[in-house]
């Protein structure tokens, strides 16, 4: 990961970041998304008895804390590596029916309606395909006023990294708001936060990002 990538290994890293196929980028990305990460789990706040979604979870070290609060945890990928990993880092969570592990098509969840309180996702939403209709399909697994977090790398920061190119659709809040408007979930919160990091190819840059609180509307 440098500023001497050719122009293919740009484009297999934007493939990487949007389906892993091995724990080397899976690794890079918990380095560098840890402050997104940690900072969405602290207003997801999870409680006791709450049953959580997590979709696009990379590696998925920070889901360690999760199960020890909530009473069951969903984690939903389009990679059969990550949901493989994880399944397998957290085997004892799965065997007792504490975490379940779903692969999706990105178009459609199988999970059962209406039984989530609490989600979140970071740094997936550029990878959606048709974005109205997959947050509509993630909103019918939340019960009513459950709250889903999108936390997402602010489009004027990462607008200029060489991989955005291939394939990221990139949001600001106006962005989101407007998305928000044609679903199922209404936004009750935009927060921007900033913190310095080192780019997937080396550089020094400061991220500005977005944590979207949703509510899921009846
Ligand atoms: C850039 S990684 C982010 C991983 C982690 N959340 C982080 O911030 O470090 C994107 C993750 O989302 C998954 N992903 C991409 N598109 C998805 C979709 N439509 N639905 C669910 N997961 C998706 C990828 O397989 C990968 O695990």
């Amino acid at each position: 990961m440098n500023e001497y990538m050719t122009e293919e290994e740009i484009k297999e890293l934007a493939a990487q970041l949007r389906c892993p196929t091995e724990d080397e980028i899976c690794e890079l990305m918990e380095d560098s998304n840890s402050f997104m990460i940690s900072e969405t789990l602290k207003k997801l706040s999870l409680g006791v008895g709450d049953v959580v979604m997590e979709l696009g979870p990379g590696n998925g070290h920070h889901l360690k804390s999760i199960l020890k609060t909530a009473k069951e945890a969903f984690i939903v990928d389009i990679s059969d590596y990550t949901i493989s990993a994880i399944g397998e880092r957290y085997s004892k969570s799965v065997l007792e029916g504490k975490l379940k592990t779903i692969l999706t098509d990105g178009v459609s969840i199988d999970i059962e309606s209406g039984i989530v309180d609490k989600g979140f996702t970071v740094n997936t939403i550029y990878f959606w395909q048709d974005p109205i209709s997959y947050l509509n399909e993630i909103g019918k697994v939340f019960k009513n006023d459950g709250e889903f977090f999108i936390t997402f790398a602010h489009q004027d920061s990462v607008k200029d990294l060489p991989f955005v190119k291939y394939g990221f659709e990139l949001y600001n809040e106006e962005k989101l708001q407007k998305l928000c408007e044609g679903s199922c979930f209404s936004v009750s919160e935009l927060l921007l936060k900033t913190e310095k990091i080192s780019s997937k190819i080396g550089e020094e840059l400061q991220r500005d990002f977005v944590i979207a609180k949703l509510i899921k509307s009846s």
